[in-house]
């Protein structure tokens, strides 16, 4: 098969083509997911996929079922985009998560910065793939950030190939989580979740925008929701900032609204 029929075909729906950022008919999925320019705290986007009743995973317990070439492509630019990719470490067991590796198309996305993403994983318990920690490329290694109530020898053993930070006593809270991030010049934050690690940035008022892959399936009720959960949140209003389509699947793009005032968090880099 050759390279181009791998490429998933983009249908802006939202907005009009003469309103979009890259004007013409063919979506530049870059552009339309470009960060914020200037930011001086951290500007946190989550990227997650729901079936077309809510659910978060399929039947295997994770989210391939979900998936198609398209959201794969969205996930490749907005990984190429993120300067960490920040994840619960559920996420990181069952999806199997490996540090990034780079790819050649995001050379031009990462001038600058290393060749790929570093991993950053919220933990209690590090109970952790040796993988995860010790084969990140190098500019990219792995952030663990664990609270003081992690068992010691995880915590050391993670030490030898990962940055180990604790930010927290008995919880990551997502403040300290991403001030940590900040203060490593980490601004451009992509979190693919899972649902618990979701609903506490939501609580905190930390979820900048959403990146929601609606996929054509029905799932019924077993599965779960994208956030998850006892931790209280109030409602939050989100402006949607483009609809893409794919093969059946809609790529939908939401920013906070209001939209959060940038505030110095960390050491105030900006990038
Ligand atoms: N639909 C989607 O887009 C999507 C995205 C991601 C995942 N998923 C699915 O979601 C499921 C996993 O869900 P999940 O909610 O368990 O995932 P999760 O939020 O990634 O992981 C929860 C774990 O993260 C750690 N954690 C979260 N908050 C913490 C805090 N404040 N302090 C310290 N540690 C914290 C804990 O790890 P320890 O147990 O190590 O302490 C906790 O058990 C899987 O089925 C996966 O396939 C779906």
């Amino acid at each position: 098969m050759s390279p181009a029929h791998t490429v998933p075909i983009f249908r802006r729906l939202l907005p009009a083509a003469a309103d979009a950022v890259d004007g013409g008919d063919a979506v530049d999925l870059a552009a339309a997911y470009a960060y914020p320019a200037d930011l001086d705290r951290p500007w946190v986007r989550a990227n997650m996929v729901a079936s077309a009743d809510g659910g978060a995973w399929g039947p295997s317990g994770r989210t391939r079922e979900l998936s198609s070439p398209a959201d794969r492509a969205v996930m490749g630019v907005l990984r190429g985009l993120a300067d960490v990719v920040l994840a619960g470490a559920g996420t990181a067991r069952i999806e199997g998560y490996r540090p990034i590796r780079p790819r050649p198309a995001w050379r031009e996305l990462r001038a600058g910065r290393p060749a790929a993403p570093p991993v950053a994983v919220v933990t209690r318990t590090l109970d952790l793939q040796p993988g995860l920690l010790a084969e990140a490329p190098g500019g990219s290694r792995t952030i663990v950030l664990t609270t003081e109530s992690a068992p010691a020898h995880r915590r050391a053993a993670a030490a030898e190939h990962a940055e180990v930070v604790v930010v927290g006593r008995e919880a990551v809270r997502a403040e300290a989580a991403l001030a940590a991030l900040a203060e490593r010049g980490l601004y451009r934050v992509l979190t693919e979740g899972g649902p618990h690690l979701l609903a506490e940035l939501a609580a905190a008022g930390r979820t900048d925008e959403l990146c929601l892959t609606l996929s054509p399936r029905l799932l019924g009720p077993a599965s779960g929701r994208i956030v998850a959960g006892g931790v209280p949140s109030h409602p939050q209003d989100l402006r949607l900032g483009h609809v893409l389509e794919s093969d059946g699947s809609l790529f939908l793009r939401y920013v906070r609204e209001p939209e959060p005032e940038a505030t110095a968090t960390g050491s105030g880099h900006r990038r």
